[in-house]
Order: structure tokens, then C-alpha cells, then sequence
């Protein structure tokens, strides 16, 4: 295995198996600590993350800061706006500074490609907090959760219903596969995930002898599956496009009769925040079957555990 340390945690996709594996485990181990009683982990004493964000941020901001903290070291959140950034300084030239003074950077951006622009000039490890096309920490904090409540993180078949083109979708597809796992996708015409991860996916499908597709019935999404995951219909950034997205993905809100097509103790998850009513019910959210607030805590556990094997 490829050593972690100094690497970005940009995408899923640069990440074998036995990788995603290594940072699970040791996310486990970061959480099992913790509920015994080690609070703080020192391995990072005198580190400093900085995090930049061009968007809100309620869970990934504050779990990033929090387990910065239990590791022994510090973060700073900055926005975008009030960094030179919003003025024009370039990317390239934040990197190389930045570089100078922290020891990685977290960044949540409108356009993937900034991110890849900013990992191309720093010399420190970039870690992907929410981009228009990943949201890879979620990931590894959902395979968690789903390892915790089906006691495995593969041979299990994952249904995601709503935006098919959805960041979260994207960074779970991914995980979900390499670990594998049956990825089913619920979603309506053009509302298709990014054609060149779709085909890393199949790819890795392939290798793995798993299988993914996309069905546009909601129904056929989620019959016998163990786990069912929706996510907004309108994303951060896409709030002009806000009334067609409803439209067209309304057939696909997850509701108490939806679920009741799933296995029996399926699971549902949400990355949150949710907008309840529109791609999920009460019902569902606050029902027996949901787990999404342990999903929300184990942000914290694996984040401590990817800044702990990059830094
Ligand atoms: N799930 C998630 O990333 O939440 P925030 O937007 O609150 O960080
Ligand atoms: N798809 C959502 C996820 C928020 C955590 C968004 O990008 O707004």
C-alpha cells in the first residue's frame, strides 16, 4: 500500500481498496478511543489546518475543528470571501503561501477544478471538503456508519434516490463499489451521475463483480435493498435552477411506503442537511429506520482519522 501520509484526499477515486479499508479501520479505532475514554489523541501536537470555504458549512466545519482539537492540534476556518481570494489573489499564489504557515488545508469550492488547482501549487495535503463534483470525507464517514449497523462494508446493496448527479452520490458510488457493494441509483432523465465517474464505477464494478445501475422508478430503487440514501434536490449553487429540480425529482422523496420496499431493517441515510418534505418525509428522518445522526457524528471520528494518516 501506498504510504498516506503527505497525499490530497480529493477524490474517491484516487484511492485503491485496501486504502479505503486502512482509513476506515483506523477511523473505528479513532471512535472506539474515544468511547473509552481518550478523549485526545495527541498525534498531531503543534499541527494547523486551515479551512477555507466558499460555501456554508455546519457539520463538516465544525467536526474538521473538533477533531484538529482531540488530535492535540489546531484549525482555523476562514471563507473565502474573507481571504485575499475574494479579491483576486489567485489560487496558485494562496497555495505557495498558505503552505508556509499550516500544515494542510481542507477547502469546500463552487468548482472541483479549484481544488486541483490549489493541491497543484501547495506543498501540503488538500483534502476535499464539498466540491460541485466529490464530497469524499462524507463517504468514508457513511461507510462507517454502515459498517457499525450491518456489521459489514461490502456485499451489501446501497440504493440512492433523488438527484443523480449529486456530489454526495458521486464520493459514495465510488467508496461503495471499491468496498464491494451493489450501488442501485433512483433518479429521473438528466438528472444522470458525471459520466466519467459513472465510469470509473462500472470499471471498479466490474473488478469487484458488483454491479451498478440507474432505474428511473423510485420503487424498483430501493426494493430489497439494506440501505436507502437521498441527499437535497437543489444543491449549494444550483438555487436558480431550484423550481425545475423539484418538478422533476419530487417522484423520487423518500416516504414511510417507499421504505416499507426495502429489506425489513434496511437503513436510511441523509448527509444533511436535510429538506424535509421535499426528499424526505418526518417519517422517515425521525423513524426507526434512520440512522442519520450517528452518520452526522461519525464525521468526526473518520475526519480525525484522515488527517491523522495524511498529516
Ligand atoms: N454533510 C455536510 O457536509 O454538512 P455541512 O454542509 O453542514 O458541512
Ligand atoms: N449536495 C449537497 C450536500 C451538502 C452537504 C450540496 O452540495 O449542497
Amino acid at each position: 500500500m501506498k504510504a498516506l501520509k503527505g497525499r490530497d484526499f480529493i477524490s474517491i477515486a484516487d484511492f485503491t481498496t485496501e486504502e479505503l479499508e486502512y482509513i476506515l479501520k483506523t477511523s473505528a479505532l479513532m471512535k472506539s478511543r474515544f468511547y473509552s475514554g481518550e478523549r485526545v489523541i495527541p498525534v498531531l501536537q503543534g499541527r494547523t489546518l486551515l479551512l477555507i470555504f466558499q460555501k456554508p458549512s455546519t457539520r463538516t466545519r465544525i467536526s474538521f475543528e473538533v477533531a484538529m482539537r482531540q488530535l492535540g492540534g489546531e484549525a482555523i476556518s476562514l471563507t473565502w470571501k474573507e481571504m485575499q481570494l475574494g479579491r483576486g489573489e489567485t489560487i496558485a499564489d494562496t497555495a505557495r503561501v498558505i503552505s508556509r504557515y499550516v500544515d494542510a488545508v481542507a477547502a469546500r469550492v463552487f468548482s472541483h477544478e479549484d481544488l486541483v488547482e490549489l493541491a497543484r501549487h501547495a506543498s501540503i495535503p488538500v483534502i476535499n471538503a464539498l466540491s460541485n463534483k466529490e464530497h469524499p470525507c462524507q463517504a468514508v464517514g457513511d461507510m462507517l456508519t454502515i459498517w457499525e449497523k450491518k456489521g459489514r462494508y461490502s456485499g451489501l446493496t446501497i440504493s440512492f434516490v433523488g438527484d443523480g448527479g449529486d456530489n454526495v452520490l458521486h464520493s459514495l458510488l465510488l467508496i461503495a463499489v471499491k468496498l464491494g457493494n451493489n450501488v442501485r441509483v433512483g433518479t429521473a432523465k438528466g438528472y444522470d451521475p458525471d459520466p466519467a465517474i459513472w465510469k470509473i464505477a462500472e470499471e471498479e464494478a466490474e473488478k469487484k463483480n458488483v454491479t451498478v445501475e440507474i432505474v428511473r422508478s423510485p420503487e424498483e430503487a430501493v426494493r430489497g435493498v439494506d440501505v436507502v440514501y437521498t441527499d437535497v434536490w437543489v444543491s449549494m449553487g444550483q438555487e436558480s435552477e431550484a423550481e425545475k429540480r423539484i418538478k422533476d425529482l419530487t417522484p423520487f422523496r423518500v416516504t414511510g411506503e417507499l421504505m416499507k420496499l426495502a429489506k425489513e431493517d434496511a437503513i436510511f441515510m441523509h448527509c444533511l442537511p436535510a429538506k424535509r418534505g421535499y426528499e424526505v418525509t418526518d417519517e422517515v428522518m425521525d423513524g426507526p429506520h434512520s440512522v442519520v445522526w450517528d452518520q452526522a457524528e461519525n464525521r468526526l471520528h473518520t475526519q480525525k482519522a484522515i488527517l491523522a494518516l495524511l498529516l
